[in-house]
């Protein structure tokens, strides 16, 4: 019998991540979403419960679903730093947890009123908006409850640097302002600085957590750090171009999602601003850039790497 928050796993606790078994990035991230799927299923609750309409709205939205993109950053930078399975497993569900609570709210009517989100009717739509605005937050807050559970890591230190980090990383000057950001720009344009900053907040930060999180956890010296941090600031920002991308130029049965959404809204985004070609030569580019900050890991960042293409390359 396991207790809550315990994860067991056929690998054993303290068993190194075995992600860095996998050279290409196209078997590494269904294997990486495969552990953070079994981990978040452990960690999310599912008793009997007179609010388990709750507990069923967060399962809803935080499984089976989503490229778990975050979750592989926490892994594949946590096999540079040969941090236990356990500890990147769940801060991987972490992040999932938060990124799941954000696609929640940005769904809701007040914000993005969207109506698909992983193939499936959104949170609000399946449930009701006063369950999916407590789910977000319900999910939020099991995020902080998983960093801060000693299974996380022993070092108290360490679980108190991945709380403030990721509640920096999702805060007024991360996610939520950015979020703010997003509002603004349905009604009014936008310089390239702005919408830069937007994206940073809005998407950037919490993907730079989630590439940073194993640094945190292996104490990791801090020009590795740095590296760390520079590639994450790239890909961030390549992420939401290739999203906004998307918007126009895929189908909503692709992604999953409502297309064109951006566009109806008026909402300025890179490719509104450059045009299509100019939005993809930037995404493209930047990609380019987060891979060279990762030359001096050598190439056990071979997955990152990759990664960072398929960020910009990607069809949904
Ligand atoms: C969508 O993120 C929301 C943004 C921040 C642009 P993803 O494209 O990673 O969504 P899932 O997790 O794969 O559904
Ligand atoms: C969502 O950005 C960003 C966050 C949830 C923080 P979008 O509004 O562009 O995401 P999609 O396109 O709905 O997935
Ligand atoms: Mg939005
Ligand atoms: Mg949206
Ligand atoms: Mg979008």
């Amino acid at each position: 019998m396991s207790r809550p928050g315990q994860h067991h796993s056929k690998f054993g606790f303290d068993a190194p991540m075995p992600l860095s078994d996998h050279r290409d990035f196209a078997a590494a991230l269904p294997f990486s979403s495969e552990v953070v799927e079994r981990a978040m299923d452990r960690l999310l609750p599912s008793a009997d419960d007179p609010e388990g309409r709750l507990y069923e709205a967060m399962r809803y939205a935080a499984l089976g679903g989503g490229k778990r993109l975050r979750a592989f950053f926490v892994l594949a930078g946590a096999t540079l730093f040969s941090v236990g399975y356990v500890s990147a497993a769940r801060v991987a569900a972490a992040v999932e947890f938060v990124h799941a609570y954000s696609l929640i709210h940005d769904d809701l009517p007040a914000m993005d009123d969207d109506d698909l989100r992983r193939g499936q009717p959104s949170c609000h739509r399946k449930f009701d908006e006063a369950t999916a605005i407590l789910a977000g937050d319900a999910l939020q807050a099991l995020a902080f409850e998983v960093l801060a559970h000693p299974d996380t890591h022993g070092d108290p230190a360490v679980r108190v640097q991945l709380v403030a980090a990721l509640a920096q990383a999702i805060g007024p000057h991360g996610m939520v302002g950015g979020q703010m950001l997003d509002m603004i720009a349905e009604e009014r344009s936008l310089s390239i600085d702005e919408i830069t900053r937007l994206q940073r907040l809005k998407t950037g930060a919490l993907i730079a957590f989630s590439c940073s999180a194993g640094a945190i956890l292996g104490k990791a010296s801090e020009p590795a750090r740095v590296s760390l941090a520079a590639y994450a600031q790239n890909v961030g920002l390549a992420f939401q171009i290739a999203d906004d991308l998307l918007d126009v130029e895929s189908t909503s049965e692709a992604l999953g999602k409502t297309a064109g959404k951006d566009a109806a809204q008026g909402k300025a985004t890179f490719v509104s601003l450059l045009g299509l070609e100019r939005a993809r030569d930037q995404a493209s580019r930047l990609a380019d850039q987060a891979a060279l900050h990762l030359d001096s890991f050598g190439p056990r960042a071979d997955l990152l790497k990759q990664a960072a293409r398929f960020v910009v390359d990607r069809r949904a």
